[in-house]
């Protein structure tokens, strides 16, 4: 059963159900899995973010989605993961409708184009030292995901671009936030955590996460 999905433009896009729900549901569980890995294996940053979700929560039962605006380290905290582990590395594959001129090469018309957002989204002459996790490069800058930055691109860019990006942000924001609010997490062993990333289309961590939760008092 194909839907017609209306976007802004006016562009219409012919979108089948089952597409949104595989493109919604593990890129989801991707940018999760990445960034509480993340967190974990960044005390302090983890520190910082349960620091602002109880400022935020006041010992409330959890976060409601109206208060994760007033929350702009676990914004960057995201944006950061996705920078790092972007959920669909080579986004999707597209295909030149006419012939173009890029950077000096000829495109032929009807080319398959891949692009690396994340070998852009790891640049050195873009990003102060890009293999590290430092949420607070987004604190001071507009840089967004939104696809008008090209250096950070993990939605995509253009009329094709993302049109779940919205729901992501706020269901991923949300999980996030309560996670923290909620538990403390701590590794079962000292041999900290194994980041190997498993191969596909959407990258997953290798080896799931083992965390020992604690609920927070
Ligand atoms: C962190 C979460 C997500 C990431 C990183 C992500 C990433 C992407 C990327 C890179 C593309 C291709 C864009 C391009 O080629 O320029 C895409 C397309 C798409 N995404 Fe997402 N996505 C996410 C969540 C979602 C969600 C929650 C939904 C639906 C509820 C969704 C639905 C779709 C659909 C239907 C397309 C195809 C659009 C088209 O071809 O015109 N995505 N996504």
């Amino acid at each position: 059963m194909e839907q017609m999905l209306s976007i802004e433009f006016g562009l219409i896009l012919k979108i089948h159900r089952h597409d949104v729900f595989g493109a919604g549901t593990d890129t989801i569980f991707a940018s999760l899995e990445w960034a509480i890995s993340e967190l974990l294996r960044n005390p302090h940053t983890m520190k910082e973010l349960r620091q602002e979700a109880r400022k935020i929560g006041q010992g409330r039962l959890a976060i409601p989605e109206d208060d994760i605006a007033k929350m702009p380290y676990l914004k960057a905290v995201l944006k950061e993961a996705l920078r790092l582990h972007i959920p669909a590395p080579l986004l999707i594959p597209r295909e030149s409708t006419k012939e173009v001129k890029l950077l000096g090469y000829d495109i032929p018309a009807h080319t398959q184009v891949m692009i690396n957002a994340w070998a852009i989204a790891r640049d050195p002459s873009i990003w102060e030292e890009p293999e590290e996790f430092r949420p607070e490069r987004f604190l001071n800058i507009r840089t967004d995901y939104k696809g008008f930055d090209f250096e950070f691109i993990p939605f995509g860019a253009g009329r094709r671009m993302c049109p779940g990006i919205s729901f992501a942000e706020t269901i991923i924001e949300l999980a996030l936030a309560n996670l923290v609010y909620k538990f403390e997490f701590t590794l079962p062993s000292e041999d900290g955590l194994d980041m190997t990333e498993s191969d596909g289309i959407t990258v997953h961590r290798k080896f799931p996460i083992l965390v020992i939760p604690t609920p927070c008092e």
